[in-house]
């Protein structure tokens, strides 16, 4: 393995490329999961995805991909307190995932103590979603292993620093840090870990790869955008998310309208203003990815757009990436 590759990341793992097939509702579906694991990366499953879109019981969705590849998965927590029966769904999928061997844990908002108690025991690893410094400091003080840095450039719930100025905030806590947002093409992964990152999760690059189950409508339209056509709406979560403006967007506009801000921002109100825009927005996402929603072209996506020239197939991109990093020799 080269020495780019070779990192307490990739080594923690025992993968060969410390590259990382991010989460993504709705974008993620088993067969994507598992060709990236498959080809020496790592996939992680999004347990909403694998459920609600793509219609897997859980247990045996996690099974089909045991099927397709019998290297490491992972698999996201999304761990915030706002619902009861949201924290206690995501519980036993932890432990069932636990029980299927998933052993690599990316966790997203919240306190992840919980999940690290779980999953230090039987010699798993998490590593946590951070976009800023305090959040950084959440996750080591709860014990993670390691930290996915969200920069400016992310597709999903971007944050406000650059990749640089991200890795430099959290470098003092001794974590090996994955970079997060912006990497679409083999140099980018290559200067992200020049920079000093132990690895980087990708979630835009994967949509337009062979095995991803979104339409051909939306791997188009990555392939077409460039960076300047990506934008922030508050309309589909109620805070920002990145997405392609298509005239369906613009029509919508980019702000929540003034009542939902209004609720949103009121303390009582804001729980449920939030499940309102969950809800609503995962029936959205899902119909807008599967290209059942006529015209709603809702397509959430990253500036790594820019980087994206063609639909692959997920393990060409794997091999792609590792080459691009490995072929420097230091
Ligand atoms: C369509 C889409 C859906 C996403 N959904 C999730 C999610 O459910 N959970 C999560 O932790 N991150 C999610 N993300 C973030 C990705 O896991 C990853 O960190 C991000 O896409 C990296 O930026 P990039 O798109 O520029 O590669 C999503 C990203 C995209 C593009």
């Amino acid at each position: 393995m080269s020495g780019l590759l070779d990192t307490p990341f990739s080594r923690s793992l025992g993968i060969d490329v410390p590259l990382v097939c991010g989460a993504m509702y709705p974008c993620s579906n088993p067969e994507l999961v598992a060709a990236v694991s498959d080809a020496g990366g790592i996939g992680v499953i999004q347990p909403i995805s694998l459920t609600y879109v793509y219609g897997h019981e859980f247990r045996e969705g996690i099974r089909l991909i045991r099927r397709l590849t019998t290297r490491p998965v992972g698999m996201n927590a999304l761990i915030e307190q706002s619902s009861r029966r949201y924290r206690e769904r995501m519980s036993r999928w932890v432990d069932v995932a636990l029980e299927e061997g998933v052993r690599f844990f990316v966790t997203s908002l919240g306190n992840p103590r919980w999940i690290v108690e779980r999953v230090h025991p039987v010699g798993g690893i998490v590593y946590h979603d951070v976009t800023e410094r305090k959040w950084a400091l959440k996750g080591r003080d709860a014990g993670v292993d390691g930290l996915v840095a969200v920069n400016r450039r992310a597709g999903g719930h971007p944050g406000p620093r650059t990749a640089r100025e991200l890795l430099d905030e959290v470098a003092d806590l001794e974590l090996p840090v994955l970079c997060a947002g912006g990497i679409g093409a083999p140099a980018d992964f290559r200067a992200a870990l020049r920079m000093g990152y132990a690895g980087a999760q990708l979630g835009t690059r994967f949509i337009a790869a062979t095995e991803c189950g979104a339409s051909d409508a939306y791997k188009s339209a990555i392939l077409s955008a460039g960076e300047d056509d990506i934008v922030l709406t508050e309309r589909i979560t109620g805070v920002p998310v990145a997405v392609i403006r298509t005239p369906y967007i613009e029509r919508m506009g980019l702000h929540a309208g003034p009542i939902a801000r209004r609720l949103l921002r009121w303390r009582r109100s804001r729980h449920w203003m939030r499940t309102f825009y969950a809800l609503r927005s995962l029936r959205e996402l899902k119909r807008a990815s599967l290209g059942t929603s006529g015209e709603q072209e809702y397509w959430q996506a990253g500036k790594s757009v820019a980087g994206i020239t063609a639909v692959r197939p997920a393990g060409e991109i794997v091999r792609e990436f590792a080459h691009a990093a490995g072929a420097t020799g230091d």
